[in-house]
């Protein structure tokens, strides 16, 4: 896997320290709500593992699966829910978490579905920011790194469902899906 990739961006260390401050940046905001935090399958499972073993309060999981690009490296703009929650969020205090916000078609169709729904309230924790990408006005409340505009894997990030059991951050070379 890594002769596919150009660079490694973040290693497993720089990860770990990140997410664990990520954590107690959470436990702190979120003490005594008992939060929902909603994986994004299947980008986040890794970052979402790591970020609930580093808070310290109580709080609940849950998961939804939205499409993804396929072997494609850039979003279509349109978005399917393929796996919706197991439980209500009304009056709940909801965290999505996702692995990256790219040109944020995804969350934009993710908050307004889950606002709906009338949770107490609803922020968005997202390990990566790529802001330069951005197509919709919509900004992260929580970001563990800001990255440039490179196509990247690994951490439970894929490219064509490959890379997600890289431990680190690599950017993928251009020659692999152009
Ligand atoms: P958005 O809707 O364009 O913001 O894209 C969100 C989704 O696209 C993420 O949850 C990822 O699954 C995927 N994505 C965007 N950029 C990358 C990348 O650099 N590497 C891997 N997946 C990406």
């Amino acid at each position: 896997m890594y002769n596919q990739l150009e660079r490694i961006l973040f290693s497993k260390e720089q990860l770990e320290k990140r997410v664990k401050e990520l954590g107690a940046t959470l436990s702190n905001d979120y003490k005594d709500k008992n939060p929902l935090l909603i994986c994004i399958l299947k980008g986040s499972t890794l970052f979402y593992a790591d970020l609930v073993r580093a808070m310290d309060i109580h709080l609940n999981f849950d998961f939804m699966a939205v499409s993804s690009y396929g072997a494609e490296t850039r979003s279509s703009g349109e978005v399917k829910m393929i796996k919706d929650l197991d439980c209500s969020i009304a009056d709940r205090h909801v965290i999505i978490v996702e692995d990256i916000v790219d040109t944020g078609f995804t969350l934009k169709y993710l908050t307004k579905l889950l606002c709906a729904r009338k949770p107490a309230s609803l922020k968005i924790c997202t390990l990566l920011n790529k802001p330069s990408r951005r197509e919709v006005d919509l900004t992260p409340d929580y970001v563990g790194f800001e990255v440039g505009n490179h196509f990247v894997v690994g951490y439970g990030l894929d490219y064509d469902e490959k890379f997600r059991n890289l431990p680190e951050i690599g950017v993928l070379k251009e020659e692999v899906y152009k």
